[in-house]
C-alpha cells in the first residue's frame, strides 16, 4: 500500500474515480448568463469553498479569502463596474471580443476572490535590499502567490461543476479603478487585493463545450517538440482568425 494512502485516498491506477473526475473536468463549462430565479443553498457555498480551502499554495501560505455576495443590489453594483469597464475598453479599440458583463448580476452564486500579496515576505528574499536581484525574487514570489490563488479558485470551480453548476471566471477589469470602487462596497482592507470573481449557477440557455487543443498539440515527451512551436506570425493569425470563435462558439461548430 502506498504509505501516503490513509484509506481515504484512491488506489493508484483505479480508473473509477478518475473517470468521475474527468466527467467533472470536461463538464466544467463557462456560461455568462444564469437563471436569476435560482437560489444557491448556503451549504453549496460551503462545499465549494471547502474545495478551495484544500488547494496547494506556495510555502503553504494560503493567501486567499472568499467573499460570498448574497445581496442582489451588491451584485448589481459589481456588474455595473464591469459593464462600465467594458464600455471604456470599447473606446480604446483593443479589438478584444468582450462578453456582456450584465450577466454578472444574474449569477445565483457570486464569490469575490481576494489575494493577500503581503505573503511575498514568506518567500526567500534579501533583507532591506532594493537590488535587481532582490526584485527578481520578489516578482517570483508574487507569481507564486498568484498561482496559489488560481489553484484554490480552480478547486472551487471544479467543486461547483461537481455540484452540477456552470461557472464563470471573471478577471477582466482595470484593477486599480475596480479595487478603489469595490473595496469600500465590500469593506476589504487596503492591504488586500480583489483579484477575481467566481460566478456559478444553472445556465439560462443550454451551455456548449468550447474548443480545446488536442493532446498532441500541447504534450511534449522529454524535450520540447519544435514542430509544436507556434511562431509569432502564426500566433497573430490565430488571434485574428480564431480567437473570437474559440471564446464564444461551440467546439463542434468551429471549422
Ligand atoms: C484566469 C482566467 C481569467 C478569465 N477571465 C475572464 C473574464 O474576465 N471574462 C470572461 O468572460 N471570461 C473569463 N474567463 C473564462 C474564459 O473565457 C473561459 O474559461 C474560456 O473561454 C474557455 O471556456 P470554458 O471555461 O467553457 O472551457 C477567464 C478564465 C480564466 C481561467
Amino acid at each position: 500500500m502506498n504509505p501516503a494512502n490513509t484509506g481515504t485516498q484512491p488506489v493508484i491506477g483505479d480508473r473509477r474515480l478518475y473517470d468521475h473526475f474527468m466527467n467533472i473536468a470536461r463538464n466544467r463549462i463557462t456560461t455568462r448568463q444564469f437563471d436569476p430565479e435560482y437560489e444557491v443553498p448556503k451549504e453549496h457555498f460551503e462545499m465549494i469553498l471547502e474545495a478551495a480551502r484544500h488547494a496547494p499554495s506556495g510555502a503553504n501560505s494560503q493567501p486567499w479569502h472568499y467573499i460570498v455576495i448574497r445581496d442582489p443590489e451588491v451584485k448589481q453594483e459589481i456588474a455595473n463596474y464591469f459593464v462600465a469597464e467594458q464600455r471604456f475598453r470599447a473606446t480604446l479599440k483593443m479589438k478584444f471580443p468582450t462578453p456582456n458583463y450584465a450577466g454578472l448580476a444574474t449569477a445565483p452564486g457570486l464569490i469575490v476572490v481576494i489575494a493577500d500579496f503581503r505573503y511575498v515576505k514568506a518567500f526567500p528574499m534579501l533583507k532591506d535590499d532594493d537590488s535587481d536581484l532582490n526584485k527578481m525574487y520578489i516578482e517570483n514570489a508574487g507569481r507564486i502567490l498568484l498561482q496559489s490563488v488560481a489553484a484554490s479558485t480552480m478547486s472551487a470551480h471544479l467543486a461547483a461543476a461537481a455540484l452540477g453548476y456552470n461557472v464563470w471566471w471573471v478577471t477582466a477589469i482595470g484593477q486599480q479603478k475596480a479595487q478603489e470602487a469595490m473595496r469600500p462596497l465590500l469593506q476589504v482592507p487596503d492591504e488586500l487585493s480583489i483579484l477575481d470573481l467566481m460566478c456559478f449557477g444553472p445556465p439560462l440557455k443550454e451551455p456548449y463545450k468550447r474548443w480545446k487543443k488536442e493532446p498532441e498539440e500541447i504534450i511534449h515527451w522529454d524535450v520540447f517538440d519544435q514542430k509544436k512551436f507556434m511562431t509569432d506570425d502564426e500566433l497573430d493569425v490565430w488571434i485574428k482568425k480564431k480567437r473570437h470563435k474559440v471564446m464564444y462558439k461551440d467546439a463542434a461548430k468551429i471549422d
